[in-house]
């Protein structure tokens, strides 16, 4: 296959870290794991994944953890940081060190932007991004990007909605940035004004010249959305707990809103979801978050396989 021997020792930190050919060469790869299980099956025997997770997590850690299982490699690190010695103080440089040391490869999540790219400056092996703070999450990309492309058939001259928290919302950053390499996409950003997307995101949009519009109105945009990526109010990066309150709720999809969607289109969510996707959605055909998660240990059975060197 095309590319994948190029991610061999490579590590990602945010989805521009990998060419379009590059991610597209890991979604075949993914796309033939998941019809053939047996696939790729004890090629890490041997090798070992830390998971160093300052942050808490439930899909991005249990799906590293069960893709590098389902590969034959085994995994180590911890979920809490309390548990590890950056509770008394060790420097991230340190605990990189370390840890580089006794793995081959660390996946880690961080709540400092950058914190990443740092731990990949002291690791001697590479470092996959599993979120630094408000800043990227390029492995839920990876997830997304296949999630669409398996539902829907492609991923050029889509028009995809991002509605929620777009300040904080790491997958949303990450997501967009991806995005802005296909061919005629159109985004939407529907949230309230203090949750805008940052500024760096918009500017690189415009240098790419995307097609893209900010509303604060979600009823509006339904109708013409082909993907619709809901997000969770981000309560551990607000600074002020009364500013949650007053955004938490500001967007719940229910059936109402889904009425007016086409029928084709397709609800994704990294989840954990918090109330802005009613219970009742989850019956509807259109609702993809469960199978996004899904896809997510695929993707990632293909990075880490790629990134160890075991395909060529
Ligand atoms: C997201 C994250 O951690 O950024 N979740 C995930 O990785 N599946 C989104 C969130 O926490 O809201």
């Amino acid at each position: 296959m095309l590319h994948l021997s190029n991610l061999k020792d490579r590590s990602l930190i945010e989805p521009e870290d990998f060419t379009l050919e590059e991610m597209e060469s890991l979604f075949s790869l993914a796309e033939k794991i998941e019809k053939d299980e047996k696939y790729l099956r004890d090629s890490c025997k041997g090798r070992l994944l830390a998971t160093l997770f300052f942050e808490p997590s439930t899909r991005t850690r249990l799906s590293f953890e069960a893709a590098m299982l389902r590969l034959g490699g085994s995994f180590l690190g911890f979920a809490d940081p309390g548990s590890s010695s950056a509770s008394k103080g060790e420097s991230l440089a340190d605990t990189i060190r370390m840890a580089a040391s006794y793995a081959d490869i660390i996946v880690m999540r961080n709540p400092k932007e950058g914190s990443a790219l740092l731990a990949s400056r002291y690791s001697s092996v590479p470092v996959i991004n599993a979120g630094d703070g408000g800043h990227h999450h390029p492995t839920q990309t990876l997830t997304d990007l296949l999630t669409i492309k398996r539902l829907l058939g492609k991923i050029d001259t889509l028009t995809v909605g991002f509605c929620g928290d777009l300040k904080f919302g790491r997958t949303v950053h990450s997501l967009a940035e991806a995005l802005s390499r296909y061919n005629k996409i159109k985004m939407v950003f529907i949230s309230p004004k203090e949750l805008v997307l940052p500024d760096y995101i918009k500017l690189n949009l415009q240098k790419q010249n995307v097609n893209f519009e900010e509303k604060e109105n979600m009823e509006q945009s339904m109708p013409e959305l082909d993907v619709l990526y809901m997000t969770r109010v981000q309560r551990e990066r607000f600074f002020n707990e009364d500013d949650y309150i007053r955004l938490k709720d500001t967007y719940v999809l229910n059936s109402e809103k889904m009425s007016s969607a086409k029928n084709n289109m397709i609800v994704l969510h990294p989840l954990p979801r918090v109330n802005e996707i009613s219970v009742e959605i989850d019956n509807d055909s259109r609702a993809a978050y469960f199978k996004q998660a899904k896809y997510g240990m695929y993707v990632r059975m293909a990075l880490l396989a790629s990134v160890l060197g075991v395909v060529c």
